[in-house]
């Protein structure tokens, strides 16, 4: 087929133009103000009403934005990860998520999730889940050394771990989390660290939370990249999702 406007005399890579006019439309995005505020603006509100837990995935409640489901889901295809490592399961949204890209890849990927407190009725609930082969989970805090060893020993053997931290959200523990879990990741493979968006979020946003402006996932990472020359925070992430709970935290691994 030819495009619009383009002579059939002079036949063009279809494919190429729409990844070219991707990649211009958003850069673009990035530096359209106007949207970027009203993106702002749709997160806070958005946030302060509680969006992140409308939803499901497979009947398990994800506390996720589905645009950030979207770019999970990119991610997976591109790397192709033999193993994902999570923090934070709560009630398991997010593990039958990944288990369900793993068991559409192929292959014997599983996910490891762990968590400092797996309820009862959300372990029971996943243990039955038609995912549970792709699942293994942990309990025990993400930054207990031991837990951390587990972690490793669970995914010996694994060549492309993909890790994804979404547990507690204070500096301190996601900094640590960071220095336990991105050796797991190799060259080319993904490092995904939610909800840095609560640096941006207006001052006392969360009066009931140990974390806020700079004390926060977001500050965690600026810290571990002033340190740590393998990953770089994927800019065209941010600006093609507009809307995340996890900006500046799509962390792309560059280096052996
Ligand atoms: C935001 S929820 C995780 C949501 C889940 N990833 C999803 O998308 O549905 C955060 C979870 O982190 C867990 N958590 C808190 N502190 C932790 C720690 N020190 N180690 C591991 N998990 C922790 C909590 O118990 C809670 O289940």
């Amino acid at each position: 087929m030819t495009p619009k406007n383009t002579p059939s005399s002079q036949p063009v890579d279809m494919t190429e133009q729409f990844r070219q006019e991707r990649v211009a439309r958003i850069k673009a995005m990035g530096g359209n103000q106007p949207l970027q505020d009203t993106a702002k603006a749709f997160t806070v509100e958005s946030t302060r009403a509680g969006y992140s837990y409308n939803f499901s995935w497979m009947g398990r409640p994800i506390i996720q934005y589905p645009q950030d489901m979207i770019a999970l889901q990119e991610i997976v295809w591109e790397m192709r990860p033999d193993v994902i490592v999570e923090t934070g399961i709560a009630h398991g949204g997010s593990l039958v998520f990944s288990a369900s890209l793993l068991r559409l890849l192929g292959g014997d990927g599983f996910v490891v999730g762990v968590d400092i407190d797996i309820r009862a009725h959300n372990r029971a609930a996943i243990e039955a889940h038609p995912m549970a082969p792709h699942i293994r989970m942990i309990q025990g805090s993400s930054v207990d050394e031991a837990v951390a060893d587990q972690v490793r020993k669970a995914i010996a053997g694994r060549s492309n771990p993909l890790v994804v931290l979404d547990s507690n959200h204070t500096h301190e523990h996601v900094l640590r989390e960071l220095e336990l879990y991105s050796p797991l990741v190799k060259k080319g493979g993904w490092l995904i660290v939610f909800d840095t968006v609560v640096e941006v979020m207006p001052s006392g946003f969360y009066p009931d939370r140990p974390w806020g402006i700079g004390d926060n996932p977001m500050t965690a990472v600026d810290a571990f990249l002033k340190t740590n020359d393998r990953f770089v925070v994927d800019e065209a992430m941010d600006a093609k999702l507009a809307v995340s709970m996890a900006p500046r935290g799509y962390l792309r691994c560059v280096k052996d």
